[in-house]
């Protein structure tokens, strides 16, 4: 028997919907119904562009009230996302709600109580989780490949690149950015919170953190910054970096940006070589034991991280089941990203389960 199709909604059509939109028009078991966004031309562009005829709303509550919706993908700015949940929820929706999941811990505990009560489901749309290389890393320390783990290592090197900037920054993405009331802190809190989910999905429970994150008068940059933490009930230590090289090319078609994971074991070494960037001309996976390398090739287009999470909520609401990254997770998630800017603030280790 074919299965039936997710009727789905896409709140927000600004900048990343560029890139979470696809993975849902190409599902076969997915029927984008409608779209939303005050600023109409926006929706308009996107059905245009994806080749659709949804429903065009500028108003939430009309997503909310079409009985023909029954999941949303919320693409709006963070500090909309748990008073949106909450009111999808209880409008009898299931939510996808892009990271960071809350400006706030407030935020995320209002959600929890959302959930609890609702029938639908919630989870937070994460590509990093999605993206094929760091589901392989994954796969290899579950299969015990390079023993216990005793360092992760996440550095991020943002260059220039014009020529293949394919997600165009949309007019005002930067304004809610650059507002502390509505953004607690720059590209450490948007753009590390990808980072922090994958140090915890890989690693698990963060128990404490101290951190350095350099606030420039752009407030979004923080760059050069570094975290150290460590984690739950194992001898093992995380590191986050992240750079600038102002002045050197970094290839890729989408952000000028490169990511180079390192996790290492007591039998071996992995290395994760790209997501966005591909500054290194190496395999997106290496197992390095001893003498022996090995590459991995996997998918690294970094679209499929994007499609693959797509994918994650539509097939799990036809299964009904929990999509990964629930609200203790994303909560998780969200406290350690805090975590590191109280560090970095008070100069003291900080307990993300602590933050508040
Ligand atoms: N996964 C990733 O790699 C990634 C990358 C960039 C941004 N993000 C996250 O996605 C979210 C959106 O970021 P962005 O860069 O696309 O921002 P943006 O400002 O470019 O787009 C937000 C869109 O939401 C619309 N909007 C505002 N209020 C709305 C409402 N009430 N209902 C419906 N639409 C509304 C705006 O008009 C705008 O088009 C943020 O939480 C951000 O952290 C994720």
């Amino acid at each position: 028997m074919a299965k039936r199709k997710v009727r789905l909604a896409i709140v927000g059509c600004g900048t990343i919907s560029r890139a979470g939109g696809p993975g849902y028009v190409g599902h076969p078991n997915c029927e984008v119904v409608a779209l939303c966004d005050p600023v109409r031309e926006r929706a308009e562009e996107r059905a245009k562009e994806w080749g659709i005829a949804p429903k065009i709303y500028t108003g939430y509550d009309d997503v909310l009230n079409d009985p023909n919706v029954e999941a949303v993908e919320l693409l709006t700015p963070t500090h909309m996302h748990p008073s949106q949940s909450i009111a999808a929820l209880e409008a009898g929706k299931h939510v996808s709600c892009q990271k960071p999941v809350s400006k706030d811990v407030a935020g995320a505990d209002q959600i929890a109580r959302a959930v609890k009560s609702a029938k639908t489901v919630f989870r937070v749309t994460e590509n990093f989780l999605y993206y094929p290389p760091i589901v392989k890393a994954k796969e290899l320390l579950d299969k015990g490949v390079i023993g216990e783990p005793s360092l992760i290592r996440l550095r991020t090197t943002t260059g220039r690149n014009k020529k293949y900037e394919r997600i165009k920054l949309e007019e005002g993405a930067l304004t809610w950015r650059r507002d502390p009331k509505l953004n607690p802190g720059g590209l450490i809190f948007d753009s590390g919170w990808h980072r922090f989910a994958t140090a915890v999905w890989w690693g698990g429970g963060i128990e404490r953190i101290s951190a350095m994150i350099t606030r420039t008068p752009d407030y979004l940059v923080e760059s050069p910054s570094a975290c150290i933490w460590k984690y739950t009930g194992r001898d093992c230590l995380g590191i986050l970096e992240d750079v600038l090289t102002p002045q050197m090319e970094i290839r890729g078609k989408y952000y000028p940006v490169d990511d180079f994971f390192e996790i290492v074991g007591s039998k071996g070494i992995i290395w994760v070589t790209r997501c966005t960037g591909e500054l290194l001309d190496l395999p997106p996976v290496m197992v390095i034991k001893g003498s022996e390398t090995t590459n991995i090739q996997v998918p690294s287009d970094w679209m499929e991280g994007f499609n693959g999470a797509a994918a994650g909520f539509v097939d799990a609401i036809l299964k009904d089941e929990q999509p990964m990254m629930d609200i203790a997770f994303s909560k998780q998630v969200l406290q350690v990203t805090l975590a590191a800017y109280q560090a970095s603030d008070s100069g003291k280790q900080v307990a993300p389960s602590a933050v508040k």
